[in-house]
């Protein structure tokens, strides 16, 4: 059999589709983001990231630098082993310590991603809830989708941040059987934001447990950086908070908060956190420095605030597309794979810009977009060369029709 073929004709769908995905190959230069390095066949050139989920570039704090390099010139390189054998130094255990605290829960437990925290956690509550329902925003993360999956269990799906509908299907549900209703507070891709507590208040009335992914809105929103719940005051409503080390906080890494019970039984049951070696020391001191300064600091959330409102002031008035996000996601709807595409090829080509076209599986498909994630570190200079960069495109290449 011709197994190259089979995957070779599996690609050129993609391609036919317009979806199939280049890799930029960038270099972040320490102390210049968002200003990088493109590697091409042809060579290499100057650009500037426009797409990084390094939000408040933390990935790039004298603090959280400091105190990498000095967990590996102290511990050495990796973990060396699974949590359970060998793998659990001090700084996952201060970590993890420090991201309860964080969430006002009892215990939080690091994975190695925060996709992986989804599929560990979501599928261990299926599986270890007899006759357990979970019920799932319409626009989960595929992590989400993933671990219900793994969960083996009953599933439905309400409508996006629909209330009504929820209720609706939990009061079809049998009173007697376990209940957990996920969903995401920050969506990514729209930037919309879910009414936390009023979910939480529907999940009570009908004794479901909730849980809640946070990793578009840890270290960004709340006082301390503890995510919409905090900024809402609705911490306490929620069972679970699922947040990430990736993106506001600038590493790598993914964790849950909950109940002690919770965590333990995520830690004994769950092979995607008990079956791969831990994170790295040099990660998770960096995490411990970036959690403990976004606690504290609060001039990275409102210049990152800010910065997101004038991006999308600036595109509004330059007459483009732009969807006013309730949050820090700036996205330019195109809603066409191979014009977003050509959108985003022609602005590296031509003005060395880089944003990464979102298509289908990751959007809906006619929902293709730009999605800008400006910075504390994206200037207003920087912004008028998008604006009319952009500008300049979406004339030539000519979607304005599509949008
Ligand atoms: C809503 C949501 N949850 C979870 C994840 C996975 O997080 P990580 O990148 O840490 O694996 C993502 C990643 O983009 C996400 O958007």
């Amino acid at each position: 059999m011709d197994y190259d073929r089979i995957f070779a004709d599996r690609i050129e769908g993609l391609k036919r589709e317009g979806r199939y995905r280049v890799f930029a190959d960038i270099l972040r230069a320490r102390g210049r983001f968002p200003h990088a390095t493109l590697k091409t066949p042809e060579g290499e050139r100057e650009i500037v990231v426009w797409c990084s989920n390094d939000y408040l570039g933390m990935g790039q704090h004298a603090d959280v630098i400091a105190a990498m390099e000095g967990a590996l010139s102290g511990a050495g390189a990796g973990s060396g082993g699974t949590r359970n054998i060998s793998g659990t130094t001090r700084f996952h255990v201060e970590l993890e310590g420090e991201l309860a605290d964080l969430h006002g829960k009892e215990a939080a437990l690091l994975c190695t991603s925060g996709f992986v925290a989804n599929e560990a956690a979501l599928s261990t509550l299926g599986k270890i809830l007899p006759g357990c329902i979970i019920f799932s925003d319409a626009l989960n993360h595929a992590s989400m989708i993933e671990g219900i999956r793994h969960a083996g269990c009953e599933k439905h799906v309400f409508r996006h941040n629909d209330l009504a509908h929820l209720e609706e299907l939990l009061r079809a549900a049998p009173a007697g059987r376990p209940k957990v209703v996920a969903f995401e507070s920050v969506y990514s891709m729209d930037g919309d934001i879910a009414p936390i507590g009023a979910i939480c208040d529907l999940a009570r009335k009908y004794g479901a447990l909730t849980y809640l992914d946070e990793v578009h809105a840890v270290g960004m929103y709340g006082a301390r950086g503890g995510g919409i719940s905090e900024r809402d005051g609705v911490q306490d409503k929620v069972d679970i908070i699922e947040g990430t080390l990736a993106k506001a906080y600038g590493l790598v890494g993914g964790y849950v908060a909950g109940s002690a019970a919770f965590i333990d039984v995520v830690r004994s049951f769950a092979p995607g956190f008990i079956f791969t070696t831990s994170l790295p020391p040099v990660i998770t001191a960096g995490a411990l420095a970036s959690v403990r300064h976004l606690k504290v600091s609060q001039a990275e959330r409102e210049r990152h605030q800010e910065r997101a409102a004038t991006l999308k002031h600036k595109l509004a008035e330059a007459g483009l597309p732009v969807m006013m996000s309730e949050s820090h996601i700036v996205p330019v709807m195109v809603g066409d794979p191979v014009r977003c595409k050509a959108l985003s090829d022609a602005l590296l080509t031509d003005h060395g810009i880089y944003v990464q076209p979102i298509n289908y599986p990751t959007v809906p498909r006619g929902t293709e977009r730009l999605r800008f994630t400006p910075s504390p570190l994206h200037d207003d200079g920087l912004m008028d060369r998008l604006v009319e960069a952009l500008g300049d495109v979406w004339t030539r290449i000519g979607v304005a029709d599509a949008a």
